[in-house]
């Protein structure tokens, strides 16, 4: 694929880019509700003659699909732009400043999905040159964390018949100009637990007739730290952490019930896979050493999001040719996470990051932050790369 040419023709729309950029983050909508959103990107696409349009996941009207091909039964691959906002209150005064109060793109998702708008673009300018198929994922849901939006278009068959995903997320701790990447794990897992803890309740003064399960999940609560401290390979990366502790209503009574939660982080999705047991050994060994019932409960939320080898050694040349091999950085881990990893449990497929940080500009405010802020100058290259990849997976398979 000609790289000079999606150079050009990104140049040739990175105006339009940016407006959809504005237009999105004057209007954000929470996960699910991205209506108005997913409305607009509707009907720019079929503007531009793409095919298998498809508004609306879950029962609701947010989230949208689309395909262009220009080889019939050649290979297809998607790419993914998510769509959301977050309940923030936005601190920055632009005149595209958000125009709901309380919600705000406060994590560029409304980067994302202009810069895929740009990519529909540029796809639907050498559409008979594309030699396959590329689709489009517009993803709601994306922060909502188990109703995960990513998780919901899986089950209902937007990955058929496509052979690798990729997506990037624009990136306020990595300077502007410099494209992030890295092969396998690049984002950690982030689950929750719920631990219940039965004792029998009593009187202040008479623990000899009650069974006490604040010592039991105290003891809980230290001792589950030793999966970390002594179960797991130092060299991974695992974060166990008690978010919540619930247990007793007044000073002189010995409750009857002790609830905990927390999360749970991980680089390595075996490791993942193993930490539900060990947590349960442990809570249920104490609940015997004490006299208690445990319950523990795991809630899957975001797998490891796992980048395959092929494709980042794909992108990494294309990369470096499109935006020069000075721009690319490798990463170290981020232990955020990404229902991006749902694709990528059905498919190959890469995330890379888009940097934008530039403190002259204000964008390297921090992603979740009122103060968050798009580098509208780096949009631009997010389409060339996007662009170059999906075209270079096609043209190589
Ligand atoms: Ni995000």
């Amino acid at each position: 694929m000609d790289l000079e040419l999606i150079r050009n023709l990104v140049k040739g729309v990175e105006d339009k880019i940016i407006d959809y950029r504005r237009d999105f983050h004057a209007h954000p909508e929470l996960s699910w509700k991205e209506e108005r959103t997913s409305k607009v990107i509707e009907s720019t696409l079929s503007g531009l003659g793409f095919e298998n349009i498809r508004r609306g996941f879950d029962n609701t009207g947010t989230g949208v699909t689309a395909d262009i091909t220009g080889k019939a039964n050649g290979p297809v691959i998607a790419i993914r732009a998510d769509i959301d906002a977050l309940p923030v209150d936005e601190a920055v005064d632009e005149p595209w400043r958000s125009s709901c109060e309380g919600v705000m793109h406060a994590c560029g998702h409304d980067a994302h999905a202009a810069i895929l708008l740009g990519v529909a673009h540029v796809l639907a300018k050498i559409k008979d040159n594309i030699p396959g198929t590329v689709r489009l994922i517009f993803q709601p849901g994306e922060e909502s964390g188990i109703h995960s939006g990513a998780k919901q278009l899986v089950s209902e068959g937007v990955l058929d018949g496509v052979d690798a995903i990729c997506g990037l997320h624009v990136w306020a701790t990595l300077e502007a100009g410099k494209v992030g990447f890295r092969k396998g794990p690049i984002m950690a897992s982030a689950d929750i637990w719920e631990i219940e803890v039965k004792g029998k309740g009593g009187h202040g003064s008479r623990p000899h007739e009650a069974v006490d399960p604040s010592i039991a999940a105290a003891t809980l609560i230290s001792t589950a730290q030793t999966i970390v401290s002594r179960e797991v390979d130092p060299r991974e990366a695992v974060v166990l952490s008690v978010g919540t502790i619930d247990c007793g209503t007044a000073p002189n009574i010995i409750p009857e019930k002790a609830r905990l939660s927390g999360n749970l982080r991980t680089t390595s999705p075996v490791i993942r896979d193993e930490i539900p047991d060990r947590l349960k050994r442990i809570g249920e060994g104490i609940g015997a050493a004490m006299r208690c019932d445990v319950k523990v409960d795991f809630i899957p939320v975001y797998p490891v999001t796992v980048n395959n080898g092929e494709l980042v050694d794909l992108f990494v040349e294309v990369a470096g040719d499109l935006v020069g091999k000075d721009a690319l950085e490798e990463m170290s881990i981020e232990m955020g996470s990404e229902d991006f990893s749902f694709y990528q449990q059905k498919i190959p497929g890469i995330l890379f990051f888009l940097g934008m940080g530039d403190p002259t500009k204000g964008t390297d405010a921090q992603h979740h932050s009122p103060d968050f802020k798009v580098n509208e100058a780096v949009l631009a290259d997010g389409a060339a790369l996007l662009s170059g990849l999906a075209l270079g997976f096609l043209k190589r398979k």
